[in-house]
């Protein structure tokens, strides 16, 4: 791997994107009635078309030739064989381990914890576990942040409709008081189950919220303190901190240093999933996850859905100079997609040095920006359609839905089908004028008007369509997000496994706590700093 600038590949596409940038997506179509034969992948119950996107088959023949020479087949092989790829951690990353298959497991532990997850799971649902005052568990509170917030919220949105039972689980991660006050006004603590999610068991943000859950369960509920038992259980790397909590080891679910926060849905971190669909459909979502692993880790380049899509990503953001990357899901149930894979993304490949620690004079990733369908259209949509801007875009959709209700689906649909026809085709002079010429204005409306009516088009998506939100086709999607986001940082030579960048302000922010009580004024830091404080200081009630 090297920077990718100074290979051959990336000579060879630089020529070819001046040759191409100024090429349409409509002639592109007009020119070759095979398009969407040539440039779409069924895999299992997914389709994916990434015939609008500004390429020949050439593009696609150089841009895996760039991957070749960064040597991603060797790397995709490090990483299934457990190398220590997360160089500057000296960790092995092994996500894809957890969503094996027993007889090819390459971790024993994963289904010891498996199993104890089952249990646990069972033991809720059959209303053997119970509370200190006797009663079952109906809430699950997870306390996190980060990779163990942001996942198993997603997926516990995504699958709502699979819930099993009556249990409802809520999400805490903000050390706003907010958060887990209002959290916890409607609900009985008799029946809550908190879950402390937290790989390293450090988070200022989760210890917080964890304190203050068991200092209002102790104050509100409990009559002993071996109570805590009952109501609270660990997930974490750290068998010692959460012991130091308070928290029995036998109520914690363990997991490894191989798996990254923001990689570990998949392990027990999803407990709260688990709990909510039940471990037969948690098990199917790692049967999906596990499906598209293989697809990714056996398929030839030209057919590997994951390294395509990472490979456009780069072709956007390093030739096209494409600063973001805005994902639109036209189902409701991935309404929490983006702030997942703002994370899986933004975290893994906002990296400006190389692995080796070298300063990187090319563009890595992409903001990741996005929301539901049709609500974006309402908001955003303008500046995708009509804006300086070339913002590539993804658009997941079901083919159908689990609420089948009067005509919302085919009107859903067809407000998909048409964004990505608009995003392509957009609408040229002579064709808005006719437009306007058809309403009945004047030729002085018409010249003032039309500028405003063009738009240019030629702007790139693909399209994710599925048969229906299943736990098998959510865990297919993020298995592929995974991949896509690895393939990207090696190809930019980075290592996505890391997260330094979260951690000045972190230290930062302990450094300034203290100032924060007392009455004397802050003078050490900047003027703005120092303003900032005091104001805070004389007008805290
Ligand atoms: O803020 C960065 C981060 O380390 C994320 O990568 C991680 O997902 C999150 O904090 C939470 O970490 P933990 O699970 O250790 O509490």
């Amino acid at each position: 791997m090297k920077n990718f600038l100074e290979t051959n590949s990336y000579r060879l596409l630089k020529e070819h994107y001046n040759r191409i940038k100024g090429v349409q997506l409509r002639d592109l179509f007009a020119s070759s009635p095979r398009r969407f034969d040539e440039f779409s992948i069924k895999f299992e119950d997914l389709l994916f078309d990434y015939s609008k996107n500004i390429i020949t088959s050439e593009t696609i023949e150089l841009l895996i030739g760039l991957a070749e020479e960064q040597k991603l087949s060797e790397m995709i092989e490090k990483m299934f064989s457990g190398e220590k790829i997360n160089n500057t951690e000296n960790r092995a990353v092994m996500h894809f381990a957890l969503r094996q298959r027993e007889k090819d497991a390459s971790v024993d532990d994963v289904f010891q914890v498996r199993n104890q997850m089952r249990n646990f799971v069972n033991l809720i649902h059959s209303g053997d576990w119970k509370g200190c005052t006797g009663e079952t568990i109906t809430d699950i509170v997870n306390i996190g942040i980060g990779g163990s917030d942001l996942g198993p919220k997603m997926v516990c949105k995504a699958l709502e409709a699979y819930s099993v039972g009556n249990i409802k689980t809520h999400f805490v991660s903000n050390v706003d008081g907010t958060n887990i006050v209002e959290t916890l006004k409607n609900l009985n603590l008799e029946r809550t189950l908190f879950l402390i999610s937290s790989k390293s068991f450090t988070t200022q943000e989760t210890l917080t919220n964890a304190v203050t859950a068991k200092a209002i369960f102790l104050e509100k509920l409990a009559k002993e303190e071996k109570d805590i038992a009952k109501h609270f259980v660990a997930v974490s790397t750290n068998e010692k901190d959460v012991k130091e909590f308070g928290i029995d080891p036998k109520n914690m679910f363990v997991f490894w240093d191989w798996v990254g926060g923001r990689f570990s849905l998949w392990s027990s971190i999803g407990l709260p999933i688990a709990l909510q669909i039940g471990m037969d459909n948690f098990e199917k979502l790692l049967d999906g996850a596990n499906a598209m692993d293989l697809h990714f880790k056996n398929t030839d380049f030209r057919e590997n859905i994951p390294v395509l899509a990472a490979l456009l990503s780069l072709w956007y953001t390093n030739f096209f100079n494409a600063k973001s990357h805005c994902v639109i899901a036209y189902d409701q149930y991935l309404e929490k997609l983006p702030d997942y894979l703002q994370q899986l993304e933004m975290e893994s490949n906002g990296k400006s040095v190389s692995r080796d620690g070298e300063a990187l004079s090319y563009s890595t990733s992409p903001i990741i920006f996005g929301g539901v369908g049709t609500d974006s259209q309402h908001s955003f949509f303008q500046l995708l359609h009509q804006g300086t801007q070339l913002i590539p875009v993804d658009f997941f959709a079901p083919v159908n839905s689990l609420n089948p209700v009067g005509n919302h689906h085919n009107i859903l649909l067809s407000n998909f089908f048409a964004q990505t026809e608009a995003l392509m085709n957009g609408k040229s002079r002579e064709e808005a004028k006719l437009d306007l010429e058809q309403s009945g204005l004047g030729a002085e409306e018409i010249q003032k008007l039309l500028p405003h009516k063009i738009f240019k088009g030629n702007r790139p998506s693909n399209s994710f369509l599925y048969k229906k939100m299943t736990p098998a086709v959510l865990g297919s999607i993020l298995s592929m997000c995974e991949h896509i986001t690895f393939v990207k940082g090696i190809m930019w030579n980075i290592n996505s496994f890391d997260q330094w960048g979260v951690e000045l302000g972190k230290q930062l922010a302990k450094k300034i706590l203290p100032e924060l009580s007392g009455k004397e004024k802050i003078l050490s830091h900047d003027s703005s700093r120092n303003g900032l404080i005091n104001f805070f200081k004389e007008n805290k009630e």
